[in-house]
């Protein structure tokens, strides 16, 4: 199937470096992590594993912070559905550089996104904006540190900025970037300076310079690629970004999980007994056709699921490498890599579902005061 990346669509097996140059992004080399650990104490495991794996302008915000002018964060959610294990990944990563680097993030409801190109009621997204909210709580964000935009609600301080934005992107960029055409609605045209408000709001509301970074996976780039373009032709900073692989949808490595596709993800909702059911079902194996073949010839790591999602759970490399020599030389089957996954998968959802339950609580505590 034909490659595509971008915010509305990822199809096809996705070929990382080949992304890398037609966006003009940057590698993160392992000098990169290096510099990053000095700073932070450690290095997150999505980084070392490659599944963070490029960036823009990064460097320079580091240098800055080193100077002492901290960076902020910014990342989003567009609320049409429960959230998946893919999101979550990128926003556990959001959270250790707000822990490690002691930093101010601001996280992105796009309800006006959803409405418009979703089939789907504003009451509907609305109910899905708060379940979201929960999930991003439950994450275990500072809330004194941490500031939740939903577009529709920030309308008063969100659109002013917006505009400004708008008044320099052209019909053509937007039809370039996104592939639209006349039959697209209106809105969904000039939605692009909804995102990339917050690149600099933080700086206008606090009268401050400071420069932003952005973690997010590598679909969201078109907007960015725009925002880029636009903001400093208003006065403000290029945000820097830290882009990640997608998470792979339960059935393959084509894609990205999606909440579109239920039995394609692992929801934050979903019971032991439905995380069971979905890997034991549905999981793609690098595994033999048969027990006895696999045990003389070896399993395929790099295409199986199971052992390509023990990379964001199984946090320990020596733990996580003794599973796949295993799996390599035969001694562990795919039902027994899947059975590790489901055990990992599972504790971190009864803590989840914990947290989530009491952060009904907190939601005022993280809503941007006007
Ligand atoms: P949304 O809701 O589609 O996705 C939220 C975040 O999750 C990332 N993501 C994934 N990461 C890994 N594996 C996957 N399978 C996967 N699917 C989604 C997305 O890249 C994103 O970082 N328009 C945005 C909301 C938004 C935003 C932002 C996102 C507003 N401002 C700034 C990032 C940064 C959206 O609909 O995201």
């Amino acid at each position: 199937m034909a490659e595509r990346v971008d915010p509305y669509e990822v199809e096809g097996k996705v070929d990382y470096n080949k992304l890398i140059k037609e966006f003009g992004v940057k590698k993160i080399t392992p000098e990169m992590i290096k510099e990053i650990e000095k700073i932070a104490g450690e290095v997150h495991p999505y980084l070392k594993r490659g599944i963070f794996f490029a960036y823009r302008d990064l460097k320079e915000v580091l240098e800055e912070y080193k100077k002492g002018n901290k960076f902020f964060l910014y990342t989003g959610c567009g609320p049409s559905g429960p959230i998946h294990l893919g999101h979550i990944a990128t926003w556990r990563f959001t959270k250790w550089l707000q822990d490690k680097f002691d930093v101010e993030l601001w996280f992105q409801f796009t309800d006006d996104e959803k409405f418009l190109y979703k089939n789907m009621t504003y009451e509907e997204i609305a109910k899905w904006t708060h379940e979201n909210m929960l999930d991003v709580i439950a994450l275990g964000f500072n809330p004194k540190k941490t500031h939740f935009l939903i577009d529709t609600k920030h309308a008063g301080i969100i659109y002013p900025e917006a505009i400004k934005v708008a008044k320099k992107i052209t019909f053509s960029s937007i039809k370039a970037a996104f592939g639209f055409n006349d039959s697209n609605n209106i809105g969904s045209i000039f939605y692009t300076a909804m995102q990339t408000v917050p690149v600099f709001l933080p700086n206008v509301l606090k009268k401050e310079n400071r420069p932003c970074l952005i973690p997010m996976a590598i679909d969201q780039d078109p907007h960015f690629r725009l925002s880029r373009d636009v903001v400093e032709k208003i006065g403000h900073r290029k945000p820097a970004i830290i882009h990640s692989k997608f998470m792979t949808p339960i059935t393959g490595n084509e894609g990205k999980m999606s909440s579109s596709n239920p039995d394609s993800a692992i929801l934050m909702t979903d019971s032991p007994a439905e995380v069971k059911r979905k890997i034991n079902k549905y999981a793609f194996s690098g595994g033999r056709d048969t027990a006895v073949e696999h045990r003389k010839l070896g399993g395929n790591v790099e295409i199986d699921v199971a052992c390509q999602w023990l990379k964001y759970f199984e946090f320990d490399d020596k733990k996580l490498e003794k599973i796949y020599e295993d799996y390599k030389k035969g001694k562990l089957l795919s039902g027994e890599v899947k059975k590790v996954l489901i055990d990992k998968i599972n504790e971190f959802l009864a803590i989840h579902q914990k947290k989530r339950k009491t952060a009904e609580k907190l939601i005022e505590k993280f809503i941007y005061k006007i």
